[in-house]
């Protein structure tokens, strides 16, 4: 694998509506994330993903672009995004922006014209049918549940295809003008001076043709998106050509959201010439799920996130580097759903932060995940802003589930627990606006927010402050960036353990994933401690043997 430029950075997510409002209207913004860039700083990040803020209806939060040359005016105006840019670069950081091409907004002026005149040019910028005796061309189910197929707006007898709301109509990458466009746009914001991209939704853009059903996998007679994306061939085309079109020749940054890949993809993917720089690893995210909905997931254990996280390092060894997350804004937070229930506390918090920040790969935080903001209740379903969990509470409904374990369930795995506002403060909605947010503070603000955690060389946040800096202390970057991760007591129930290695140095990551402390083997005497979540006196080590705490985590030199 060859180095390159953010292999030892960090990379931070932002959620633009929910991370700080500047001027009062309930709904974050860029002057907001401007006036924050100093805080990031501080806290060590340097490429920064913000999710979209083009012109868009908001119906998938700004996933359904109208305009992907224009700023929507809730998130501020391009002048806004210039001054972000260049702030950004004065402080030798890195704007990505989300890079939204597996679909539009119904209210892109190209569906406009689409729903015009399906037979004219735009008409074929898109999936559109004619429809006779009512039967769909497919079978599949939206994302977000029902058919992915609509009424064509004016027209009885057509209909348009839509893999995740019916407000955002899938692009036809199989036309080469639509990819044209495409391209062209990507160039436009790249010679703009931003990095790079996040790539949304990226496998969903080569579908398996022509249209056919699959075996239902409901009671609804629809089948998974999924099912279709196993047979389509080919989408290593398109990425190819968008990469050599607009990337490469821009040096930029990118990151796949990538579902699904096929193993032996790997290496086209994010091997030295791969489509991406780099890809997530949604290995722990996707396990358990089922395709019934979430009333039928079955929750990850310490165990499983282990074995989950050790097959992406091993599958991806040294062909790429894969990006890690514990959260982001599709996701419930991670130290809500990755340390058993009850026990989220500031030692179990930087105990995952250390397991998943030292594996190999780009760490990256999700906003506010480094303070250890925690999932919210929900009261009642009206609250919920999340298209996917109004979807996955109604399919649990249906399914017998009571109505208050539907609402457990979008507690446990709704999107909205992430996008709820960052806790600045205790103050006034915690701190992220004067005016009325849009969406909820999770009510714990008061006791977990930034101001009370700044200055407390305690805290979770000051804890992710240290990982970030000793990734990046050149006495162990060069093992903690690129060596070899090697399992270490991988059966071990409720340890997660690996080594980290380069030439002349190992460096062992330990941590006792569960409440009762116990004692660990060492396989051979301890160096030096490069960090540990709790104290770690010399006296808790012995050449052979380390004695650890409840969600005690070390960083050892060996
Ligand atoms: C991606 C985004 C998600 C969005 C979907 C459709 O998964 O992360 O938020 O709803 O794509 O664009
Ligand atoms: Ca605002």
């Amino acid at each position: 694998m060859k180095k390159q430029w953010w292999h030892g950075k960090t990379a931070y997510q932002i959620y633009p509506k929910s991370f700080c409002d500047s001027n009062g209207d309930g709904i974050g913004d860029l002057q907001g994330i401007i006036s924050k860039l100093d805080y990031l700083k501080e806290l060590g990040a340097d490429i920064l993903w913000l999710s979209p803020i083009y012109v868009s209806p908001l119906a998938d939060q700004g996933y359904d672009i109208a305009d992907y040359y224009r700023i929507d005016p809730r998130f501020g105006t391009m002048e806004d995004m210039d001054e972000l840019i260049a702030e950004a670069k004065k402080r030798d950081m890195y704007i990505l922006m989300d890079l939204v091409v597996n679909h539009c907004s119904d209210e892109h002026e190209w569906f406009k014209k689409a729903c015009e005149d399906p037979d004219g040019k735009y008409g074929k910028y898109f999936y559109i049918e004619t429809v006779k005796d009512g039967k769909l061309p497919c079978n599949w189910r939206s994302y977000f549940g029902g058919p992915v197929w609509d009424r064509l707006p004016g027209h009885e007898d057509k209909y348009y295809l839509h893999v995740f709301h019916k407000k955002q109509p899938d692009l036809n990458w199989e036309n080469p003008e639509l990819r044209e466009e495409i391209y062209t746009m990507i160039n436009w914001w790249l010679d703009k001076g931003l990095a790079g991209f996040r790539i949304d939704a990226i496998i969903n853009i080569k579908k398996a043709l022509p249209f056919k059903d699959y075996p239902a996998d409901r009671e609804d007679g629809l089948t998974s998106v999924q099912n279709m994306l196993h047979e389509a061939k080919g989408v290593g085309e398109f990425l190819g050509e968008m990469r050599d079109r607009t990337f490469l020749p821009h040096n930029a940054f990118t990151v796949g959201e990538v579902f699904n890949e096929k193993e032996e993809e790997l290496p086209d993917f994010i091997g030295d010439n791969g489509y991406f720089s780099s890809m997530y690893d949604f290995e722990e995210n996707i396990f358990g799920r089922s395709h019934q909905g979430w009333h039928k997931d079955t929750p990850i254990t310490p165990d499983d996130y282990r074995n989950c996280v050790f097959r992406t390092q091993k599958k991806i060894g040294d062909i790429g580097f894969i990006s890690n997350i514990i959260e982001n804004h599709d996701e419930p937070r991670g130290v809500s759903r990755y340390i058993p229930e009850g026990d989220a506390d500031d030692a179990s918090k930087k105990m995952l932060a250390t397991l998943y920040f030292l594996v190999r790969g780009l760490p990256w935080i999700y906003q506010g995940q480094e303070i250890g903001m925690e999932n919210a209740p929900v009261r009642s379903i009206e609250e919920v802003d999340d298209i996917s969990s109004i979807d996955e509470y109604k399919v649990a409904l249906a399914a017998g589930v009571s109505e208050k374990e539907a609402l457990h369930l979008v507690e446990r795995y709704g999107r909205d627990n992430a996008r709820t506002p960052f806790q600045w403060n205790d103050g006034n909605a915690a701190g992220f606006t004067d005016g009325t947010p849009w969406i909820r503070v999770n009510p714990n603000y008061t006791a977990i927010n930034l101001e009370s955690q700044r200055h407390d060389p305690d805290s979770v946040y000051n804890y992710y402050r240290k990982l970030i800096i000793l990734r990046k202390n050149p006495l162990y970057s060069e093992t903690l960036i690129y060596g070899e991760l090697i399992p270490y007591l991988e059966n071990e129930h409720n340890v997660m353990a690996y080594f980290r290695r380069s030439p002349g140095q190992t460096i062992l990551v330990i941590a006792n994933f569960q409440k009762e402390r116990r004692t660990l083997p060492l396989p051979s005497p301890v160096k030096n401690v490069l960090l540990s979540n709790l104290p770690l006196e010399a006296a808790s080590y012995t050449g052979t043997a380390v004695s650890l705490e409840g969600y005690q985590a070390a960083v050892l030199e060996i």
